[in-house]
């Protein structure tokens, strides 16, 4: 599970930083790429070299004056994980604190993966109401808390405090890793088709593409494997398996052929309804006079899924521009299993935003509607609710 992952291991000012170097080591043996940050405090327990020589990469000690010039928002978004070991009663204060006046906190509050905190500090310090409440924070917040173990400690005492070993920290890192889509085929449709008037021009839609790469982006970190049949520019994320169309002919028989393999099928591109019959093969010309052009149309690709046997779990989305009763009625219509419609023409919602507003509607016509949050909060949302729905169903 770690082979290919993209590690983040932060290193804290404790004397059992030195063991930070053998889990550096343990983690770089498993195949991850590991990338380092070292606080001020923790490169006055372990040389900054030490970690450069084991990863490949010298670690990253402040905002400022680093080659990368904002090293905090790009480590979060590579990472699939980060890692805190040793961790500082004052790291731990600071993140649950949100107080990110050093990298490493910053990068943790900037990232949207898995974080494994490994305390190390002695039994007071471990025990004290601080830490304590601190550590409750963590744990509610959805950090993995591991350890401390109980034993010697440095300056010859012994109690709870001491840090788990390298190995206990590697396998608590795989199983955060592991995520909840494991083992799940998904395709995911996205963009917007264009179908060709001649070889220049075509009929395109507004979609961006944004809340398909939010969704197979969700479903590639929560361990799916992820096929992407999309018109628009896809993500850069490790592990989607990216099919660029252009027509909904394309499109079609792109995810009719992924979706006969596939567990689950989420249907977000707009594809167009209907395409001109007899493209040009040259280019139109202005000196020809306004050309009609006659319409005829596109497959419909949900249906052809939803008629497929047997067929995965199927998610159509519906943009509608006013009211979402044509969303409805393809709900209950369209043989999906649940369907996303939103409102395009409100602000935040729809075509092009980083926000999205939508009603979730099931088969029956039992309606749920979703604050306005990103596509990527929609995204993760709506993986809960098909994972809720598929275990009803009985089919996990
Ligand atoms: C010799 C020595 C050992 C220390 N060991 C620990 C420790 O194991 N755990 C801890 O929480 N703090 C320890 N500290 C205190 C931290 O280094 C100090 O709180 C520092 O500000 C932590 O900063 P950081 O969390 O940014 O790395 C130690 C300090 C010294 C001088």
């Amino acid at each position: 599970m770690l082979a290919g992952r993209r590690i983040v291991l932060g290193v804290t000012g404790g004397i059992a930083a030195y063991k930070a170097a053998y889990l550096a080591r343990r983690l770089v043996e498993a195949g991850a790429e590991v990338r380092s940050i070292l606080t001020e405090a923790g490169s006055e327990f372990l040389g900054p070299q030490t970690l450069a020589a084991i990863t490949g990469n010298p670690p990253i000690g402040s905002y400022f004056g680093e080659p990368d010039v904002s090293p905090h928002t790009n480590l979060a978004r590579w990472a699939d994980a980060i890692v805190i070991a040793p961790a500082t009663t004052a790291t731990i204060a600071r993140l649950a604190g949100g107080i990110s006046n050093d990298v490493l906190v910053g990068t943790v509050l900037a990232a949207q993966v898995p974080v494994v905190v490994a305390p190390a500090m002695h039994t007071e310090m471990w025990e004290h109401p601080s830490t304590r409440r601190n550590i409750t924070t963590l744990e509610a917040d959805g950090y993995v808390i591991v350890g401390p173990d109980a034993g010697a400690l440095a300056g010859g005492d012994s109690g709870p405090g001491r840090l788990v070993e390298p190995e206990v920290i590697v396998a608590a890192l795989d199983a955060a890793l592991t995520g909840d889509l494991d083992g799940w085929s998904v395709v995911v449709s996205a963009g917007g088709t264009r179908e060709a008037i001649d070889p220049v021009r075509y009929i395109g839609n507004r979609s961006s593409g944004k809340m398909g790469n939010a969704i197979a982006t969700a479903a590639a970190r929560r361990g799916a494997t992820v096929t992407l049949v999309t018109s628009a520019a896809p993500p850069d994320e490790r592990g989607i398996d990216v099919i660029p169309v252009e027509s909904a002919q394309e499109m079609a028989d792109a995810v009719w052929t992924a979706a006969k393999k596939a567990d689950v099928a989420v249907m977000a591109a707009a594809v167009a309804d209907f395409r001109p019959r007899d493209p040009g093969t040259a280019k139109l010309r202005r000196a020809d006079g306004a050309p009609e052009i006659e319409l005829e149309p596109t497959p419909d690709i949900l249906a052809g899924v939803a008629a497929m046997e047997p067929r995965p779990f199927l998610i159509g989305f519906a943009a509608e521009a006013g009211s979402l009763d044509g969303a409805i009625a393809k709900a209950t219509s369209k043989g999906v299993d649940l369907l996303v419609g939103n409102d395009v023409s409100r602000a935040g919602s729809g075509f092009g935003t980083d926000t999205n507003e939508v009603t979730v509607i099931e088969p029956d016509g039992t309606a749920d509607s979703w604050p306005v949050m990103s596509k990527h909060e929609v995204a993760d949302r709506l993986w809960d609710r098909i994972i809720e729905m598929r275990r009803q169903k009985g089919s996990l």
